[in-house]
């Protein structure tokens, strides 16, 4: 089944990304601590986790000590090449880059005027999704009334594959075992906890919303195998308010009153 090889892709894609973000992670870590050491031999290691601690760098930059051992946030000064077409970005200027690492070091460089700059336009440029750049193609007036269905589908099989693969939060089995009683019975709406689920895992900050933000990594990791998404999603924030009420989730998914009602209280711990 089509819809099968969508999940499949999308698992790697997240299990890739935060493979890649650990590495990047311990890799910044040694680094670090050994410009730390060449600053000034006298002072211990952990005098640079004291003074960054404290300094927020942005994406695209990391934590530095300059000359005078005051932290400061510096350009990464390298990027894993992720050697995977997937974790390619395209970005709204339709730039391709090797990964979004890249993209947030060459707008980090510009907006430092390094001379590695090579992109002025990526300073006001932003991800615009995963993949190389291509022609996505417009979605159609039909591919979008079938696009709900189409998402129930897929989101039921992701949260049961989740759950298969244990990677999925403990608090989510009694909705699992659940959807899958509904399967087994054939339940018209069989896909409604994953609906929960999928609602309660974007909306991180629990204001019972799911806001650009929220959306703005699922949307990205999709945009290439689903070009409906971003329309479909468009078209679910009824109040066009720019966020996605649990209200506005459920109707645009085809949830009853009460699947809502369960979701608001499922969601908000
Ligand atoms: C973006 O670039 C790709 C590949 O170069 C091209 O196929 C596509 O049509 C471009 N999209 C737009 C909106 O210009």
């Amino acid at each position: 089944m089509a819809s099968k090889s969508y999940f499949l892709l999308l698992i790697t894609i997240i299990s890739c990304q935060q493979l890649l973000l650990i590495q990047a992670e311990s890799e910044t870590k040694v680094e670090v601590q050994n410009e730390a050491v060449k600053i000034d031999e006298n002072k211990p290691l952990n005098d640079f986790q004291d003074r960054c601690a404290s300094t927020k760098c942005r994406d695209g930059e990391t934590c530095v000590l300059n000359k005078d051992g005051d932290a400061e946030c510096g350009c990464i000064p390298q990027c894993e090449d992720p050697k995977d077409e997937r974790l390619m970005v395209c970005t709204k200027a339709n730039h391709t880059y090797t990964s979004d690492c890249e993209f947030f070091q060459m707008q980090c460089w510009c907006r430092k005027k390094d001379e590695r700059c090579t992109r002025p336009e990526a300073v006001t440029d932003v991800i615009d999704y995963f993949g190389r750049c291509q022609n996505i193609g417009v979605c159609t007036e039909f591919e979008l009334d079938v696009f709900p269905k189409r998402m129930n589908i897929w989101l039921g099989e992701i949260l049961d594959a989740l759950f298969v693969r244990k990677d999925l939060d403990t608090k989510y089995a009694v909705l699992v075992d659940e959807a899958r009683k509904m399967k087994l019975s054939n339940t018209e709406k069989w896909w409604r906890n994953a609906v929960l689920w999928e609602f309660c895992e974007l909306d991180q900050t629990h204001d019972n919303a799911v806001n650009n933000e929220e959306l703005a990594r699922f949307v990205r990791s999709l945009k290439v195998l689903e070009h409906c998404i971003q329309p479909f999603l468009d078209h679910c924030d009824t109040d066009n308010d720019n966020k996605i009420s649990s209200e506005e989730w459920g109707t645009c998914l085809g949830l009853d009153k009460d699947d809502m009602a369960f979701l608001k209280t499922f969601c908000s711990h």
